[in-house]
């Protein structure tokens, strides 16, 4: 459930109407509720009542300041995974003790950056990597407190994009190889082991990959307990679906994600970490945009809207659907249109073939679902301005990311005297 509803035919922003903001900030723009993400955390922390859970909110799904500090204040923690984003979340409020570091690579300033911040976890995912973080933390004279992500080799059924847990991919050390990894780990200076970490995906709508390789990691962590190890800590990164198609989609509730946590790893006693991103921003964000143009095609008509692939790329990256809507309802008539932004790709495509109400030149249009991995994947391709972030809060509004002009974009080159 989210706080962008209609009322008498408008579309509205909890209290505000959208058509009010845009007509303030112009368009495009993404639009988000504190509302929503605010019940977004309190569904997923009520659904694991009675765990011992930390919640490290996955900054990359979106990382504004606003947002990363209103989580911050409902008691969340961070996964991270560059120095840019613990300084973001550390900047956001969130102490360094609630942040958990992931990322493939980390290199040497990061994890340097990381120890002095005194950071809560590293997820490490590769044996160069432990021996560079051992080097790192005896230099400074500290203990890194580390679990290994683990490759549990189970197919997360997703877009294969954002399938992490398969051997074949890049992610973590292999589940065959983690005993004996753990074995040398133990030996190393200024390294102490306190969990296992794995996170096979992103937007999983089945939970049985998930009980798959919960499961499985539970088997390991009780081999690496007779092994010897202290092991306290399971973090199960994040993954858990949004429904983008309000029509079609029923992914898994938070309370049956948190019954089979429960069923799977409970019997260990370990704090139990989850890195939630989407499921937290995605619903709680729109992009809205403005329709440019309609375009009579030899085939097929197109409504080119003035946002575009460099503001939203989750269409033409990963084919993703989101559910598209007018901000004013009403006209009964419906058409079959292709969606498109003004940039000169063909994959600058938002819907093929969608049928929705008939839009005119100048109409306001919601693409939803857009508050995770929206505005963080965004770029300025084609010297597009960066697009404005909003917040609402009941009847009150802040631009929480302004506009970045083209003129700002174009003065972060230069020109060498040797061409003037
Ligand atoms: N933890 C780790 C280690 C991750 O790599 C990710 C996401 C998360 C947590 C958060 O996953 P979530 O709960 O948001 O599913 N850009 C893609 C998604 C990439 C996800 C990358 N990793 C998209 O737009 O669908």
């Amino acid at each position: 459930m989210d706080y962008f509803q209609y009322k008498d035919g408008e579309i509205f922003a909890e209290d505000l109407k959208i058509s009010d903001i845009a007509s303030k900030v112009g368009t495009p723009f993404y639009c988000y509720s504190s509302a929503t993400l605010k019940r977004h955390y309190k569904v997923f922390t009520d659904a694991f009542a009675g765990q011992d859970l930390l919640i490290c909110y996955a900054l990359k799904a979106n990382s504004n300041q606003a947002i990363i500090s209103s989580f911050a204040k409902l008691g969340s923690g961070a996964d991270v995974v560059s120095i840019g984003e613990i300084k973001r979340a550390i900047m956001a409020g969130i102490p360094a003790q609630k942040i958990v570091y992931s990322g493939v690579a980390k290199t040497e300033p990061e994890m340097k950056y990381a120890l002095e911040q005194g950071i809560y976890q590293f997820n490490i995912e590769s044996i160069p990597e432990i021996h560079q973080l051992s080097k790192t933390a005896t230099s400074l004279g500290k203990t890194a407190h580390i679990a290994f992500r683990i490759n549990p080799d189970v197919d997360a059924k997703t877009h294969a994009k954002i399938s992490t847990g398969k051997a074949e991919n890049k992610f973590g050390i292999p589940l065959s190889k983690a005993r004996k990894i753990y074995a040398e780990t133990a030996k190393l200076a200024n390294i102490k082991i306190v969990g296992v970490d794995l996170h096979i995906g992103s937007q999983l709508t089945d939970l049985a990959p998930f009980r798959e390789a919960f499961s499985r990691t539970a088997a390991l962590i009780e081999d690496l307990r007779a092994d010897g190890h202290e092991i306290s800590r399971i973090d199960l990164g994040g993954g858990l679906g949004i429904p983008y198609d309000r029509d079609e989609d029923r992914p898994p509730l938070p309370v049956e994600y948190a019954q089979m946590v429960k069923e799977t790893v409970g019997h260990l006693g370990c704090q139990i970490i989850i890195e939630p991103g989407r499921l937290l921003v995605g619903n709680a964000g729109i992009l809205v945009s403005k329709v440019i143009y309609k375009k009579q095609g030899e085939e097929r008509k197109f409504l080119i809207i003035d946002a575009a692939m460099n503001d939203l790329i989750r269409p033409s990256m990963y084919e993703a659907y989101h559910d598209i809507a007018p901000a004013v309802m009403g006209r009964n008539e419906h058409e079959v249109c292709d969606i498109v932004g003004p940039v000169c790709e063909t994959g600058d495509t938002f819907a093929v073939q969608r049928e929705l109400q008939k839009f005119d030149t100048g109409d306001l249009i919601i693409i939803r679902s857009a508050g995770a991995y929206g505005a963080v994947m965004s770029s300025t391709y084609n010297t597009r301005a960066l697009i404005p972030e909003i917040l609402v809060k009941g009847s009150e509004f802040a631009i929480v990311r302004k506009r970045v002009t083209q003129e700002e974009i174009i003065a972060l080159d230069t020109v060498p005297d040797w061409i003037k």
